[in-house]
């Protein structure tokens, strides 16, 4: 009995340990596959071959980080195939992921708000798809961002100032030609790393905040065909479109 007992308490840890290992590997393999299931139409038939007869990291799209184990998805990529359907929450169990491209599809609705979980995603294009709501406050926990491409889709509502305040490495904002509204955030003076912003084709409203002046490398303002009123003749805002 009090072997057992001990032998036990010594194995524990280890089998631990051994099940954590394999459950974080198998953990970034459910998350595709919880992305695949929201995926209703694949034209091309890109994600025809994600199963597991091989490894994820083998799958069209996606990218493993090197000389890691278990491997993790670095880079998720299906740009222009004609994917149609939803992001599924799963993706914010790829928490390693770095970079998410799914530009020129048919995804809808929202972002989900799991997104936040991804606190090392640096890159997230989603232009020219049908995406839709609002951009969820939760996005702002993603703080190594430095791009952030929402471009011709259908969001709407304000952009949320927590953006502004927590992601602080930003430097490409682009949500053209959507239907957002409400004022620019002032806070997005906290962008300190911004060098272009494009926000035309959208319903903002109010000025651009005088406080933008303050972000020493902002090269692009682009704010064409929006409801805005008295936009500042600023000299250090020299690029304003
Ligand atoms: C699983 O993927 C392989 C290619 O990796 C493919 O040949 C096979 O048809 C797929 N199996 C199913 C059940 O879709
Ligand atoms: C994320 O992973 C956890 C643990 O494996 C799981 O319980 C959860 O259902 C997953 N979330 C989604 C949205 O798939
Ligand atoms: C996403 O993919 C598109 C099309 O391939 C490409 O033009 C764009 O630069 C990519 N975005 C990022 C952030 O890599
Ligand atoms: C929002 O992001 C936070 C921080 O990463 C995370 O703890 C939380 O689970 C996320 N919310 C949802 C609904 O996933
Ligand atoms: C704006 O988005 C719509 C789809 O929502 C697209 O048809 C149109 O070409 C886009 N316009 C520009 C200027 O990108
Ligand atoms: C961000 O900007 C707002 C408004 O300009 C300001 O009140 C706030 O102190 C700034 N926050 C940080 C963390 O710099
Ligand atoms: C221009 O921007 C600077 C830096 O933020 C600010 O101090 C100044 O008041 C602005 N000028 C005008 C006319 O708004």
């Amino acid at each position: 009995m009090s072997f057992s007992l001990t032998l036990t308490s010594l194995l524990l840890p280890l089998l631990l340990s051994v099940r954590l290992t394999i459950a974080t590997a198998a953990g970034d393999e459910a998350a595709l596959l919880g992305f695949k299931a929201g995926i209703t139409g694949d034209i091309s038939s890109a994600l025809a071959a994600w199963n597991s007869s091989t490894s994820f990291c083998s799958w069209e799209g996606v990218t493993c980080s090197h000389g890691r184990w278990p491997p993790r998805v670095v880079a998720l990529s299906l740009t222009s195939l004609g994917l149609a359907g939803t992001l599924s929450p799963a993706i914010g169990n790829l928490t390693f992921l770095r970079r998410l491209n799914l530009s020129y599809n048919w995804f809808h609705g929202e972002i989900p708000p799991s997104i936040g979980r991804l606190r090392r995603l640096q890159a997230l294009d989603m232009r020219d798809n049908s995406f839709s709501g609002t951009i969820p406050a939760n996005l702002s926990f993603c703080t190594s961002m430095t791009y952030l491409h929402l471009g011709s889709n259908q969001f709407h509502g304000r952009i949320p100032p927590e953006l502004g305040n927590m992601l602080t490495r930003l430097q490409k904002l682009r949500l053209p030609n959507n239907s957002f509204t409400g004022p620019i955030p002032s806070s997005l003076a906290n962008l300190s790393s911004l060098y272009f912003l494009d926000l035309s084709l959208n319903n903002f409203e109010g000025p651009v905040p005088p406080q933008l002046g303050s972000i020493r490398g902002l090269e692009v303002v682009d704010v064409f065909q929006n409801s805005l009123t008295g936009i500042l003749a600023n000299d250090s805002l020299p690029y304003i479109l």
